[in-house]
């Protein structure tokens, strides 16, 4: 297979693991980094041994095939047009963008072109969120009537070091979270139909703790930070799906499926691994553990978590070799702009009935992706033995 090179725009926080993680995986090679703080790429560029370039010479660079798109959210329309115009394939960080005409935008721009556009999240193709699809499609716990999805959390100003972003239009945990909840749950029930929620604002201002030259700084909330939501699915699932940044402490599992053979819990979505639960109807929990199987072995922890906390598997990048494996065989590819467009669609849905206080129908469709067998996955890594 041939490999592509790759060039990352935006050299924050989260670009470390895309270039920590890029030389194990098979058919991307990376090159070259850019961002619009020179010195940022600059600094990355010296820690892994690439090219520090401006945008404009990234996107002429003739051997860069695909741009990985790590800036803030309200970038992304923009640098993701332009990479698509040089003719570049695109692998985006999540949300796909902002605002849901311009993921409509990327996708048919992408198609006209005969090129890929790609988005995290691509944990569901981790060893979680295959395990979980395979339980499911297997018929183990039949068909899925309802459900429930928690993220809740005390907010992103005590760990990121410049978390202003999250807190303005274009962050909160809807648009900031949920994209690997919801994605999660349409890769494993199908598309959305409709949404009904309310959302508020716990707190009017947070201040900074982390560390860095933004500690102590006020943020004003421009967002809500708490978002209720039933997300009704074409399929027929209705599942309570709550996001926030406003809760101390809490004790729900991340997904719960109910359905009428069983009851299944779905490792969280915010990670590549993790165990499987399911019962036959109202026997025991099965637990089944992914961590044998491709992209489970825990490998990494976060430097923000208590020690208490065990290491969790993390293999950003998969969706990037996935879709440079599909690109290279002409075949669709999962982690999909298409799908992060629905997704999208789907946030801005419980943000507007969160608005309005009334339900709003979802009108995209998307098909759930093929599911990944192990040996597809296990195809996609070249690094040390997992
Ligand atoms: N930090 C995390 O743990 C994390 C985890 C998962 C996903 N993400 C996602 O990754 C993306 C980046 O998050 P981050 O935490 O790394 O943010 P960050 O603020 O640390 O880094 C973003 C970088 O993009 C650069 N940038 C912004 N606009 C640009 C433009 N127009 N052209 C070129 N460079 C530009 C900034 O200078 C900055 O270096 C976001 O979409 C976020 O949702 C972050």
């Amino acid at each position: 297979m041939k490999t592509l090179g790759v060039g990352i725009v935006g050299c924050g926080n989260i670009s470390t693991i895309y270039m920590q993680n890029m030389p194990n995986f098979a058919g991307v090679r990376l090159l070259a980094c850019a961002d619009m703080r020179p010195e940022a790429a600059q600094a990355q560029a010296a820690k892994f041994g690439i090219d520090a370039l401006s945008i404009d010479a990234l996107l002429k660079r003739a051997d860069i095939d695909i741009v990985v798109n790590l800036t803030t959210p309200n970038a992304h329309f923009e640098v993701g047009s332009a990479a698509l115009a040089a003719g570049k394939h695109v692998f985006g960080e999540k949300p796909i963008c902002v605002e849901a005409a311009h993921a409509q935008t990327l996708v048919a721009e992408a198609a006209k072109r005969g090129l890929k556009i790609g988005c995290a999240p691509d944990t569901f193709l981790g060893a979680g969120g295959r395990l979980a699809r395979e339980i499911l499609d297997s018929g183990k716990v039949g068909r899925i009537l309802a459900g429930s999805c928690f993220l809740m959390s005390h907010g992103m100003e005590h760990w990121h070091p410049d978390p202003e972003f999250f807190f303005k239009p274009g962050g909160g945990p809807i648009l900031d979270m949920a994209p690997y909840y919801l994605g999660a749950l349409v890769n494993l029930l199908g598309p959305v139909a409709q949404v009904t929620a309310r959302t508020s604002s716990g707190f009017a201002e947070r201040l900074v703790t982390s560390e860095g030259p933004r500690k102590g700084h006020r943020i004003t909330v421009e967002t809500p930070t708490t978002a209720m939501a039933i997300v009704s699915f074409a399929g027929g699932a209705d599942i309570v799906f709550t996001m926030s940044w406003d809760v101390w402490k809490h004790g729900h599992p991340p997904i719960e499926l109910y359905g009428t053979e069983g009851s299944m819990r779905v490792p969280d979505p915010n990670f590549f691994g993790g165990t499987v639960e399911y019962t036959e109807r109202g026997g025991d929990w099965i637990v089944v553990d992914s961590a044998s199987k491709p992209f489970g072995k825990p490998n990494w922890r976060s430097p923000n978590w208590a020690p208490t906390l065990p290491n969790r598997a993390n293999y950003r990048c998969l969706g990037i070799a996935e879709l440079a494996s599909a690109a290279a065989r002409g075949t669709p590819h999962r982690a999909s702009g298409a799908l992060a467009s629905h997704v999208l669609d789907a946030m801005h849905a419980i943000l507007e009935s969160g608005r309005t206080g009334a339900p709003v129908a979802v009108a995209s469709r998307i098909d759930r992706p093929a599911s990944l067998t192990d040996a597809e996955a296990a195809a996609l890594w070249t690094g040390p033995k997992q």
